[in-house]
């Protein structure tokens, strides 16, 4: 095995608050344990984000985290909130915002597997009605849903490249017979596949049937594409189809890294210290870090048969068990560290390009 020939990739660790730490903790061990199996090295650096942060620093994201963030290859992100930070007069959540917004993530992944599924809920998050003009009087009040052409390509453009490396099919979700936003939508989308993506087989379907099959069939999907409002919701509804939030990891993009990998699952209180927590979103979010972040799909590929194996097994924490015995979460990061070994094959650098090199033909 030859070590990296780039630079050792930095990746920006912000563990955050509730069972954050907890996963993070985890998912440092599972990146040291690929790391010496596929001879290369990654360096890990943990900063405040939050509520922690607002506790050190005054701030959710402070000044000098945006920095060293923004000079990373990758971030980390774990969970943040908590009732802790109920009174506070700047919240956890701000720190989330902002680090969107400071690298300009566009495009949201959840890809779900799970038995006979493997589908990926490509979610565009800077546009719609979350963004638009909003007013609020007191009988009346309004959300402005705006799209750009620019805004529907450059994430449609994520779709159709991820499509090329998954099963070659993508569907766009929309209400086209209704809104106009989502009948600039289904054009932009119909006459990129038609210039660009000519070998990828491109559906429509209007978000309310979606919704149905999706709870019925999700096995038949692939690429799933679609705007703000309606992604929020149906990633919400895959990763219930797949297992639940112990086992949705996430990846939103930008045009460049860094990207942000986290779990879909909150801090939650409830479970906190308790060394109960679920570490698999959290190891599943360092596999697509490794694979779109990092451009080493071989080792996300292997992080995610060491998961499998390890659940397969019946290693699980409390959240997926039902009368067996209920791991901790260091045993189960454990246990996929050990099962990797099984799973590693190979060596490399890593790519000057890594987005360009992560969906790649071949
Ligand atoms: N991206 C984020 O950081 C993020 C996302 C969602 C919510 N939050 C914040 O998290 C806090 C709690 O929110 P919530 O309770 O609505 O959602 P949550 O996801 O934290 O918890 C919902 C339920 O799922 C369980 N759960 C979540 N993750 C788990 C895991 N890895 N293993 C086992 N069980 C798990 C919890 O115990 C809880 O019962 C709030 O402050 C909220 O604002 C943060």
């Amino acid at each position: 095995m030859s070590p990296s020939t780039r630079p050792i990739p930095i990746v920006a660790c912000l563990a955050g608050d509730g069972i954050g730490p907890e996963v993070m903790a985890e998912a440092g061990r599972v990146i040291d344990a690929a790391s010496q199996l596929f001879g290369i090295r990654v360096r890990q650096v943990h900063l405040p984000f939050g509520g922690d942060a607002i506790d050190k620093h005054g701030d959710p994201f402070p000044s000098h985290v945006r920095a060293a963030v923004k000079a990373s290859d990758a971030v980390l992100l774990g969970a943040v909130g908590g009732p802790r930070w109920d009174g506070s007069p700047v919240r956890p959540e701000a720190g989330l915002l902002g680090l969107r917004k400071e690298l300009d993530t566009y495009a949201n992944l959840r890809p779900v597997r799970h038995g006979a599924i493997d589908l990926m809920v490509v979610r565009e998050l800077t546009g719609g009605l979350y963004f638009g003009t909003k007013t609020l009087e007191q009988d009346v009040a309004s959300d402005e849903c705006r799209y750009t052409r620019d805004q529907i390509e450059r994430v449609a453009r994520w779709g159709f490249r991820l499509a090329r490396r998954r099963g070659g099919r993508v569907v766009s979700v929309d209400k086209a017979n209704v809104l106009s936003t989502s009948k600039l939508w289904r054009r932009v989308v119909t006459e990129l596949q038609a210039s660009e993506f000519e070998e990828i087989r491109l559906t429509h379907e209007l978000v309310d049937s979606f919704a149905m099959n999706l709870a019925t069939r999700p096995q038949d999907y692939d690429v799933v594409l679609t705007e703000n409002l309606f992604g929020d919701i149906l990633s919400d509804l895959a990763a219930a189809v797949g297992g639940g939030l112990g086992l949705a990891p996430s990846a939103s993009l930008g045009s460049e890294p860094p990207g942000i990998f986290e779990p879909v699952h909150g801090s939650a209180p409830d479970i906190a210290g308790q060394g109960e927590a679920n570490p698999i979103a959290m190891i599943l979010s360092v596999g697509l870090m490794f694979t779109y972040g990092l451009a080493r799909r071989d080792i996300g590929r292997t992080i995610a048969a060491a998961v499998d194996q390890v659940l397969a097994e019946g290693t699980a924490t409390a959240d997926q068990v039902s009368g067996g015995r209920a791991y901790a979460t260091w045993e189960v990061g454990q246990a996929v560290c050990r099962a990797l070994a099984d799973h590693a094959h190979g060596s490399g650098e890593f790519a000057a390009d890594p987005y360009g090199e992560a969906v790649a033909r071949g």
